[in-house]
């Protein structure tokens, strides 16, 4: 697999004609041209200790997608959505077509195309299943600064698609929709992007809307405490059917692009604490370079602003509590005042939520230089279960 926030092989090299498109069912013959290009071919394992979507880069489309059970609908009917669900997604996420396929992805490769299950805190009253709520999964605490819609937000059930084509990731989502339909109806429904592989002249950590180079101080998965942050541990007993999962915090937060591009580069930057032409940090060095608190510039100020958002955020100043933010950039059009409904699918992975973005979030609430220009318009938590084997589908453990 491509490494976290690293936009893949296509990146250097522009876009590579493939040869291996027929091996995955979807090749186009006798067209005359190059059959697949390497964004086509890129295929994520769908069987795994952990469910795809969380460690894998950033993907070019993404939709999150929340269902509620249909009214009769328990725990029976929704194991078999699930199996259902599993199977669409191994196929598509393979190359090949799902049952009773529409054929709107028909001449794609998978385009590392994922699909990622989760479960929300209402999902197991509807099917009797309170007794295994684990301990750390509780409902997030009201914030001073949120207005959020709860029509987009929670749920009982929850996909998350990435791909790097829109046609490949619409299909997914489309399939979802129709495999559930007389089992869950939509709750809600948001839509993002990131850069596409291969638009960069090499791979970089994407932008988001504001134009900031975001992702730079994620865990990585080489971190010998990577598992750790982002991956519930083992366990057995009543919540052992999580093992190998995580929790999912998804925040839809609009971005006020008036406010923040009238504000002058240098004080973008304070706001942050990084460049913005590089994401440097205001300490010194490169974008790797670690950022240093402590720092003063020669007129005794800090070097990485009080309030500026890296050091709100970050684990030293949280008693070390940490995510992986693995978000979608949004546009939803413009208000009718012209106003942009644009800015982050927020959603961060994290082992417990309560050492996570609760505490993060929290700390952010209080004092973060960020808030003048942002809005969390909606809300959802789930818990997202370990990856499955071969003739298992996603949730089995606790469903079964
Ligand atoms: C870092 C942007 C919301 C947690 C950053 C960075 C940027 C950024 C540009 C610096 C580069 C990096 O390390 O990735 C934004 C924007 C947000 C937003 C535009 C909203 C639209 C949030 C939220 C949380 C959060 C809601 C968690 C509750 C963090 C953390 C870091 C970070 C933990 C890394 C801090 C460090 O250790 O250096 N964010 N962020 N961010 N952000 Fe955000």
């Amino acid at each position: 697999r491509r490494l976290l926030g690293t936009a893949g092989a296509a990146g250097a090299a522009g876009l590579v004609a493939g040869g291996a498109g027929g091996a995955l069912g979807y090749a186009a013959a006798g067209t005359g041209g190059p059959a697949l290009t390497s964004v086509g071919t890129g295929a994520v394992p769908f069987h795994g200790t952990h469910q795809a979507g969380i460690t894998t880069p950033l993907q070019a489309c993404g939709h999150l997608i929340a269902f509620d059970l249909a009214t009769g609908a328990g725990r029976k009917e929704a194991a078999a959505l699930l199996r259902r669900w599993s199977a669409a997604a191994e196929a598509m996420t393979q190359g090949r077509p799902p049952a009773g396929d529409n054929q709107v992805a028909l001449d794609a490769g998978p385009a590392s195309l994922t699909v990622t299950f989760g479960f929300g805190r209402s999902f197991f009253a509807r099917t009797g299943l309170t007794d295994r709520i684990p301990a750390a999964f509780q409902p997030l605490p009201a914030f001073s600064s949120d207005a959020l819609d709860p029509r987009r937000s929670d749920g009982d059930l929850w996909a998350q698609i990435g791909a790097d084509d829109a046609l490949v990731a619409f299909h997914a989502l489309r399939v979802l929709q129709k495999e559930a339909a007389g089992t869950a109806r939509v709750r809600w429904q948001m839509n993002g992007f990131n850069r596409t592989p291969g638009a960069t002249a090499r791979p970089m950590t994407a932008r988001n809307l504001m134009g900031q180079v975001d992702g730079t101080n994620n865990p990585k998965p080489a971190d010998p405490d990577f598992a750790a942050k982002v991956f519930v541990p083992d366990q057995g007993g009543d919540e052992a059917w999580l093992n190998g999962g995580s929790y999912a915090v998804v925040r839809r937060i609009r971005m006020l692009l008036d406010d923040w591009e009238r504000l002058p580069l240098d004080r973008q930057e304070a706001v942050i604490g990084r460049r913005k032409s590089d994401g440097a940090p205001l300490s010194g060095g490169t974008e790797t370079t670690p950022v240093d608190l402590g720092r003063f510039n020669p007129d005794g100020s800090l070097a990485i602003p009080g309030d500026a958002h890296v050091r709100v955020a970050a684990p030293a100043s949280n008693g070390g509590a940490a995510m992986l933010r693995r978000p979608f950039s949004y546009h939803d059009g413009y208000d009718a005042d012209g106003t942009p409904d644009a800015g982050l699918l927020f959603v961060c992975w994290q082992a417990d939520p309560g050492n996570g973005f609760v505490k993060v979030q929290r700390k952010l609430d209080r004092g973060d230089g960020l808030s003048r220009f942002i809005r969390h318009e909606s809300s959802a938590l789930f818990a997202v279960p370990g990856g499955c084997g071969k003739g298992e589908y996603v949730g089995q453990r606790l469903l079964e």
